[in-house]
């Protein structure tokens, strides 16, 4: 501890205690030998421990004006490592308590002072010293590392989430691609003695036209009929193998012609429309007749989640995200390639329980006559075609947001990768 250069202040009015001192510590012959700094008042000791590098400090109790345990006071409030030894006269043992309590880290009589009693001294007091500035050092590490460690908890949090979100998205293609298969199968099935049954329906309707009970039940018949073809037809668009035919299309034409169908509807269900398209959405290549069936499907939808009205608010936005196309071909995407389009109601929200059901073929909460539960489904499978995807976020009670990401594809080139690499969502 003592085999560096130490620095010393001594703080003493008196010329013999101060050429004592300094005898004491030189007949103990450390090396390298200490630096002695002396000041003979307390004044000038806080301006001399804020310019100049000190290890320890041995105050004298008696200094005139001031006191050795005010000084130790002053010095701690500025200066809580420095150790500090108070040289007391013989017999101060209050003295020499009170200055422990002000902050002295040990004290010595003057009287029965000997170099060997002043070394050890400093030796306990730089030791503890030390000990303390590590305990600091490790408390520091210690704080900083839990921070590190909060902070990569929240990224291992966001990356499972979004791993999650990957998860659920793979899914729901893998479930819809099964569903597709199944569905265009079926579908067949139920045509032909659909068609049969229609056909007959129909010659009794026009052999047997005025038995009125008889038409009354054909009638019926007949509505069911084109009930199933209308579910059906929705069936087999969703299991159509083929992908979207891309076309170059203004998003922001096509969004405002569709708002331009619903705008009475929603206005004579009370819902207030309120859109910001941005000026800057750019040309893109898109199915335009699938995808305003999306839109379609996705102001539906809220238009019935507010029954007694609401607001339905449309929003675009043009981002930059690191895309899987551009990854496989060690591209960097560098311009603005995804388009954001949400559809954000006031409406009754989604319960927790129906939220990973809500993409599922024939999942519907509505009656019986008023939803088949296919719309979503459809919804999905246009945008994965587009190598984009559907999300949704939704409150119980407080209305939900369906938000559309759509790569924007501007050469057919780009489109070939694309529908290499969305094998999974195409049915
Ligand atoms: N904006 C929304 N607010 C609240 N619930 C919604 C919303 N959109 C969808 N849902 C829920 O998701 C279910 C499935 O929606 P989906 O569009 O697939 O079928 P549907 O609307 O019930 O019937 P279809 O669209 O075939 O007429 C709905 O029944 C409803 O419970
Ligand atoms: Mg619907």
């Amino acid at each position: 501890m003592l085999d560096r250069l130490i620095k010393i202040l001594l703080v003493e009015d008196d010329e013999d205690d101060i050429f004592l001192f300094r005898e004491l510590i030189s007949g103990e012959e450390l090396n390298p030998s200490p630096i002695i700094s002396i000041r003979q008042s307390g004044g000038t000791v806080l301006e001399f421990l804020d310019k100049e590098d000190c290890d320890i400090c041995f105050f004298d109790y008696r200094l005139g004006a001031t006191d050795g345990i005010d000084l130790i006071t002053k010095v701690r409030e500025k200066h809580s490592h420095i150790p500090i030894i108070l040289l007391t006269g013989m017999g101060d043992q209050k003295v020499a308590v009170e200055a422990m309590k002000a902050g002295a880290n040990d004290y010595l009589s003057k009287e029965k002072l000997t170099g060997e009693s002043l070394i050890h001294s400093m030796r306990y007091c730089l030791e503890i010293a030390e000990e303390a500035k590590k305990r600091k050092q490790a408390e520091e590490e210690l704080r900083q590392s839990h921070l590190q460690l909060i902070s990569a908890h929240q990224k291992s949090q966001e990356s499972l989430k979004k791993l999650q979100n990957a998860q659920n998205q793979i899914l729901i293609s893998e479930k819809l691609a099964g569903v597709g298969r199944l569905a265009a199968g079926i579908c067949h099935e139920i045509l032909n003695p659909l068609n049969i049954i229609s056909g007959h329906s129909q010659a009794l309707m026009m052999e047997r036209g005025k038995d009125s009970a008889l038409m009354q039940d054909l009638k019926s018949i007949m509505e069911e009929i084109h009930r199933i073809q209308k579910i059906i037809s929705s069936l087999l668009k969703f299991s159509r193998k083929d992908g979207v035919e891309l076309k170059p299309v203004n998003l922001k034409a096509e969004l405002e012609s569709v708002l331009l169908v619903v705008e009475k509807d929603l206005q004579l269900g009370g819902i207030v429309l309120d859109s910001c398209i941005g000026a800057d959405l750019p040309e893109a290549l898109i199915d335009a007749g699938r995808m305003r069936q999306v839109f379609l499907n996705l102001i539906n939808n809220a238009k019935h989640s507010m029954p007694a009205g609401g607001t339905l608010t449309l929003t675009t936005e043009v981002l930059t995200k690191e895309r899987r196309l551009y990854k496989r071909s060690g591209k960097v995407p560098l311009n603005p390639n995804i388009i954001r389009i949400k559809f954000s109601d006031t409406g009754i929200g989604i319960k927790a329980v129906d939220m990973k059901n809500i993409f599922e073929p024939f999942f519907t909460t509505k009656p019986e006559d008023q939803g088949t539960g296919l719309g979503l489904a459809i919804c999905h499978s246009i945008v994965s075609k587009h190598g984009g995807t559907l999300d949704v976020e939704s409150v119980w009670g407080e209305g939900s947001t369906f938000c559309i990401d759509l790569p924007i594809i501007t050469t057919m080139e780009e489109n070939t990768i694309l529908n290499d690499s969305e094998d999974s969502s195409d049915f």
